[in-house]
């Protein structure tokens, strides 16, 4: 989240409020600068899609997430991207009913990184450049 406080704008959160102003769900949509499978750029991207369990089923996650397309397509974007764990079946229901095609499966990969981890290998050694912005 470090990259979207240095710039908001690339960032959004939509909410779904009940008429008592009770928290019914919430859609946390990025433009980000490429995404799997998609062209141009920016690329929309659902972060973070939530509705509470009582109110599933009933069109608020579809709603929230109209929202966060119109967003993006406001800000330039023409594909929509998004992921989730391969055991969420719910949430891969919901995509594919909201349009969203399963594209392609990764498997993810870490590494903790030590304190004085100098760079191994043969050859020339890396220059950093400086990030360009979506
Ligand atoms: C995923 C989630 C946000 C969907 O919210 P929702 O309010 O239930 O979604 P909607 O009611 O608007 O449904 C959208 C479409 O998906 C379908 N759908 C939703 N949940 C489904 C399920 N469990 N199984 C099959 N289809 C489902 C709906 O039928 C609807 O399609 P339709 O309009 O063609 O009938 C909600 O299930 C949730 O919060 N899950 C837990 C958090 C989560 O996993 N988030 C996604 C992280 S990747």
């Amino acid at each position: 989240m470090a990259e979207y406080e240095a710039e908001p704008e690339r960032l959004a959160v939509f909410v779904a409020e009940g008429p008592d102003a009770q928290l019914l769900g919430f859609l946390e949509v990025s433009l980000r600068p490429s995404a799997n499978g998609c062209d141009g750029r920016p690329v929309g991207y659902l972060e973070g899609w939530f509705v509470i369990p009582s109110h599933r089923r009933s069109g608020v996650g579809r709603a929230l997430v109209a929202a966060g397309e119109a967003w993006a397509r406001g800000h330039g974007a023409t594909w929509m991207a998004s992921d989730a764990y391969r055991t969420n079946r719910a949430s891969r229901a919901a995509h594919a009913h909201v349009g969203y095609e399963e594209w392609v499966e990764l498997v993810h990969f870490r590494k903790r990184l030590g304190s004085s981890g100098r760079p191994r290998g043969r050859g020339t050694s890396p220059r950093r450049r400086a990030a360009r912005s979506p």
